[in-house]
């Protein structure tokens, strides 16, 4: 391979990751998903206000929004061993659009679940119950893959996202999760891994017997 090759490849590369990094950052996708944070962010109030009137306590603790940054798009897709281009990270990364809503009580998440799989302008893609399936390394929450309408002029365009629902007990350990494995070395690794398992399992006790006592106080 001569050098004029080598360089205009390397070019075509360079372009071709900075055409996915605006498409993903600066173009019309990131306004929408902005758009697509807000709108289940005000549905989620909505559904706490209810759901908190009826059972005369908080139901939804805390909500966050965020759109994936560029460098863990990345990341996930080199993982999952994808191309990086925009059309396949759309099609093939769920979580691109996020929102997670920490819950008081596993009950509650459910709950939550219920009512917005009944609204007619959320479609569920999917639901992926960590909760009753925990991932090997211990992460419990209740994942919904789903779509909402955003309505522009040009029409009415459905925007994918994943919505996380968990209790505190169980973010607390994800966060501490999260950080952990970026710390974590190789050798290590299976017994920090089993160590978090365990954990996860004291997390998922505790969870049950706040909902215990919760539920004999709600009998009085
Ligand atoms: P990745 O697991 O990230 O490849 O995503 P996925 O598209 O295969 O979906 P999955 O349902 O496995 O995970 C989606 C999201 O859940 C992740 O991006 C994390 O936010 C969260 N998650 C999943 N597994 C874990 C875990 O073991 N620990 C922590 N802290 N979070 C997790
Ligand atoms: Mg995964």
């Amino acid at each position: 391979m001569n050098m004029d090759v080598k360089l205009q490849e390397k070019c075509e590369c360079r372009t071709d990751s900075s055409k996915f990094y605006n498409s993903l950052m600066n173009g019309d996708f990131r306004m929408k998903g902005e758009c697509a944070v807000s709108l289940l962010l005000t549905k989620l109030d909505i559904v706490n206000v209810e759901l908190s009137m009826e059972r005369k306590r908080t139901v939804i603790q805390i909500k966050t929004g965020r759109l994936k940054s560029f460098e863990s798009t990345c990341k996930k897709m080199k993982k999952k061993g994808l191309e990086l281009n925009f059309p396949t990270a759309v099609e093939r990364i769920n979580d691109l659009i996020g929102v997670r809503a920490v819950c008081s009580y596993v009950d509650d998440i459910y709950a939550v679940a219920d009512v917005l799989e009944q609204q007619s302008d959320i479609r569920i893609l999917k639901k992926k119950d960590y909760i009753q399936n925990p991932k090997n390394s211990g992460y419990r929450s209740l994942h919904l893959i789903l779509e909402i309408p955003i309505v522009f002029k040009g029409g009415t365009q459905w925007v994918k996202m994943e919505l996380q629902l968990r209790t505190a007990a169980m973010d607390y350990w994800a966060n501490l999760d999260h950080q952990l494995r970026y710390k974590k070395r190789k050798k290590e690794s299976d017994e920090i891994d089993e160590e978090l398992r365990q954990c996860a399992e004291v997390v998922d006790k505790l969870d049950k017997r706040m909902l215990e006592i919760r539920r004999k106080i709600d009998k009085l």
